[in-house]
């Protein structure tokens, strides 16, 4: 049977790391406040000039040298990101034009904190078909330079980081490997509790000097809201993807969630019966960086030797939208 397996995962971070302690000279917050609520000590920031295309950049040719591959092998990029380089195109193209590989199609998933998944999913149908045989999936986002480093804004800004995580995608016939099922939600109902209102195509001109003196340029949640969301999202996706293929969570090895917050993660482990043990957190070192956050966790677990080859690897998001979704891979 045919199924899409991971021949190379690679992550970057940007150099620049930004301490609680940075951040209390902004806004009205604390260190022991970001820690408690969160776990976050430290985050990634771009510095001026960076782009969203150019920390995937590096993470792609970190998940390509593991892979044992090159730029050349590839016939699909798939691009998780919430904003690009530019307003548009989106970041998949500006990616190819950097790995220097025209001609084959770039596609853009914009499904914020769940990107990766989804598109972990897309390259899955893509694959099994033998549409296409080594996919470069990516997950990248420049998040810092949106966010309001105002007391106003802080609830949101302690929380994110930028960063790039990237897998090699491959078609295997050995049926035991590979992505085993994945599971994509969403509920559209509560897209105003976690979003960025502005700059937005309901207005002519979509941006003015007026709209810049507002609040409503900045991303907004209602934290508490998308907190109890999450809780309950996590574990039952996951289940999901346990009962479609007969294993159960004794079975997982690894647990990997999106990182969201520490508190999360923990509700979530005590929610399934699992230890803290089986669950993947780095958020005390990047924050959350939205669609980056998974393939990020992947690629620092894999190097960490926490996944190794027939690892069960149980991969979960929420985010925005709201979005949500799983994945079970036998690596
Ligand atoms: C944002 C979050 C950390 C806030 O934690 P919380 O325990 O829910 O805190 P609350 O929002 O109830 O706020 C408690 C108080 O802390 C204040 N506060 C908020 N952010 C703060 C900060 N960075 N520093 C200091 N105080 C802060 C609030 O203003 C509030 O003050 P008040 O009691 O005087 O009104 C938490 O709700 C969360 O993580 N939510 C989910 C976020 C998420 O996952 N988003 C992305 C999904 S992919």
């Amino acid at each position: 049977m045919r199924r899409t397996i991971f021949a190379g995962v690679g992550h970057y971070l940007p150099e620049r790391v930004v301490t609680n302690q940075e951040l209390e000279k902004l806004m009205d917050t604390s260190d022991e406040w970001i820690r408690e609520r969160t776990g976050i000590v430290e985050r990634r920031w771009v510095k001026e000039g960076d782009t969203v295309s150019g920390l995937a950049l590096k993470a792609s040719e970190m998940a390509l040298e593991r892979a044992k591959m090159t730029s050349a092998d590839i016939d699909l990029i798939i691009f998780a990101c919430m904003e690009s380089d530019s307003e548009f195109p989106g970041g998949g193209c500006w990616l190819q034009e950097k790995l220097q590989i025209p001609g084959i199609p770039a596609l853009d998933i914009r499904n914020q904190c769940s990107g990766f998944i989804y598109g972990l999913s897309v390259a899955d149908q893509f694959i099994k078909t033998g549409h296409y045989n080594n996919i470069l999936l990516v997950g990248a986002e420049i998040q810092s330079t949106s966010l309001d480093l105002t007391t106003g804004g802080r609830d949101m800004a302690v929380l994110f980081g930028d960063g790039a995580g990237a897998a090699v995608l491959t078609a295997s016939e050995n049926g035991e490997r590979g992505v085993l099922t994945t599971h994509l939600h969403a509920d559209g109902v509560y897209t105003k509790k976690l979003w960025a209102e502005w700059p937005s195509v309901t207005h002519h001109p979509r941006i003015t000097p007026e709209m810049l003196e507002t609040d409503r340029i900045y991303p907004k949640m209602e934290g508490r809201y998308v907190f109890k969301h999450a809780v309950t999202r996590f574990p039952e996706v996951i289940h999901e993807a346990l009962e479609k293929t007969g294993y159960s969570i004794k079975d997982v090895d690894l647990v990997v969630p999106h990182q969201a917050n520490l508190r999360i993660t923990e509700a979530v482990a005590q929610r399934l019966g699992i230890g803290m043990d089986k669950m993947y957190s780095n958020i005390e070192k990047y924050g959350n960086t939205t669609a980056a956050t998974i393939p990020i966790c992947l690629s620092e677990a894999w190097k960490e030797g926490r996944i190794k080859e027939g690892s069960l690897v149980a991969i979960a998001a929420f985010g925005s939208g709201f979005t949500w979704a799983s994945a079970l891979i036998r690596w």
